[in-house]
């Protein structure tokens, strides 16, 4: 099979980067959130848009849903013969934007400041679908292999409907490649491959202990309120010097990279004296082993607050798992945990949001090393880290259980300055580049391997 050479490619994506650019700005300005409670139409013009995108590029294209679910773009190009095909992978639904005040730029109005474009899913997923395209792109009519891409629309959220679109498209989706544009670079200008990410279970507790509010006079001091409760009880998932405390959850030890603390206290933005929390080596306790965060708590405000006794407050808990353990089982391990802690013999109550598999990549085979040469050139000699991941994308899992013989690769185009889920998202344009460079580099490997 005759290619484009690694000159001519790294031409053309030079040639091509101003109109990727252009079109991953016009995406970052549709506001496609698939979080409950938002308005979900964006996500329909969003989907349209990179359907568009892809015909463009001569793809056959559709846009899939399953029942309420939201939309998923699939584009599809045939192998040239006995060429291999590729699956690219990427998401174009973002998160929320959060608190507005934080932001210093309107999060749907991509902005460039000294060399990075700021706005919600510039970088967190958008900058992956245009990395696709800028590889179909640089190729024109000389691709070298067959592509699927799979561009899904509620991956923020919990992507309750993948499995289903999995299976459903499952003979269209059969690819000897994945690539998985959603992950982070070690750091700008040194490449990586993901090779194991966390597993999830989002939840809600809820601890009630009055029919309704009473004054705190009269009953304070032998009625507990709902927040002392939850106060409480919250304080129990972590031990004092803040391991988690939840009996039965998998740990297990990370890759032996080094994350020197004061690089990790700057990119995290931990303010001056704060502790970290938890023991052992900093990717231990990111990559492989369990965490929890309180990432909500439904209480009266504090501006006026009555002199009255709280009757009920919910949590919104995260546990992020380490790979090996099972969400089912440990969502059963964290009630048993709330439910044996619970002080007072307060009510409580548990709701379910959602879950996902954690997973580990096995980084070998000829297509592994197609993808480190690739990345070399692309990263001018720069040698490709492997990775932990402490979020999680569940559809890896499902994806291992479905193409057991594909080789998976999860890549990204988030640095660790990105900001991903926070306010002021934003992705650092010349390591755009450098991505779009590496996946093309890595479709002509693929191609030749
Ligand atoms: N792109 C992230 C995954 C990620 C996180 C990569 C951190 C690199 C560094 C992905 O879009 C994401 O945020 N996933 C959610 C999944 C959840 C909603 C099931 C997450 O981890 O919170
Ligand atoms: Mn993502």
């Amino acid at each position: 099979m005759t290619t484009l050479s690694v000159d001519e490619l790294r031409a053309a994506v030079a040639r091509e980067l101003p109109g990727v650019r252009a079109d991953l700005e016009r995406l970052v300005r549709i506001p496609g959130i698939a979080f409950d409670g938002f308005d979900f139409t964006p996500l329909e013009r969003s989907a349209e848009a990179v359907a568009e995108l892809l015909r463009a590029e001569g793809l056959e294209v559709q846009i899939s849903r399953i029942g309420e679910g939201h939309p998923a773009v699939i584009g599809k190009k045939a192998a040239p013969a006995g060429a291999p095909t590729v699956l690219l992978y990427a998401h174009h639904d973002v998160q929320p934007p959060g608190d507005m005040s934080q932001w210093r730029t309107d999060p749907f109005e991509p902005t460039e400041i000294d060399g990075r474009l700021y706005g919600r899913g510039a970088a967190d997923d958008k900058a992956g679908v245009m990395a696709h395209i800028a590889a179909l792109r640089a190729f024109g009519d000389q691709l070298p292999v067959g592509v699927v891409l799979f561009i899904e629309g509620e991956e923020e959220f919990g992507s309750a409907s993948l499995e289903d679109l999995l299976k459903k498209h499952q003979s269209e989706l059969t690819a000897d490649v994945i690539v998985i544009a959603d992950s982070a670079n070690w750091d700008i200008g040194v490449p990586a491959l993901t090779t194991s990410l966390r597993g999830i279970v989002n939840s809600f507790v809820t601890v009630e202990v009055l029919q309704s509010a009473v004054h705190s006079g009269m009953y304070g001091g032998a009625v507990p309120d709902a927040l002392m409760v939850m106060s409480r009880l919250l304080a129990t998932l972590h031990d004092e010097r803040g391991d988690v405390a939840v009996a039965g959850l998998v740990s297990k030890p990370a890759s032996p990279l080094d994350y020197p603390e004061d690089r990790f206290r700057s990119e995290a933005g931990i303010l001056d004296g704060v502790d970290l929390i938890g023991t052992g080596r900093i990717v231990d306790r990111i990559w492989t082993r369990p965490a929890i965060s309180i990432l909500g708590i439904d209480a009266p405000g504090t501006e006026g607050a009555p002199n009255a006794l709280i009757p009920k407050a919910k949590a919104k808990l995260s546990m992020r798992l380490a790979p090996g353990d099972d969400p089912k089982s440990a969502y059963e391990a964290l009630k048993a945990h709330l439910t044996k802690f619970v002080p007072w013999n307060a009510k409580i109550s548990f709701e379910f949001e959602h879950d996902g598999n954690a997973c580990v990549i096995d980084a070998t085979g000829k297509y592994f090393d197609a993808v480190r040469d690739a990345f070399k050139v692309a990263y001018n000699g720069a040698d490709t880290v492997e990775v932990g991941i402490g979020g999680s994308i569940p559809f890896i899992a499902t994806f291992q259980e479905m193409f057991p013989n594909a080789s998976i690769m999860v890549t990204g185009v988030e640095d660790p300055m990105s900001g991903a889920h926070g306010p002021n998202e934003s992705l650092h344009l010349g390591e755009f580049e450098r991505v779009c460079l590496a996946e093309t580099l890595l479709l002509r490997n693929v191609a030749l391997a």
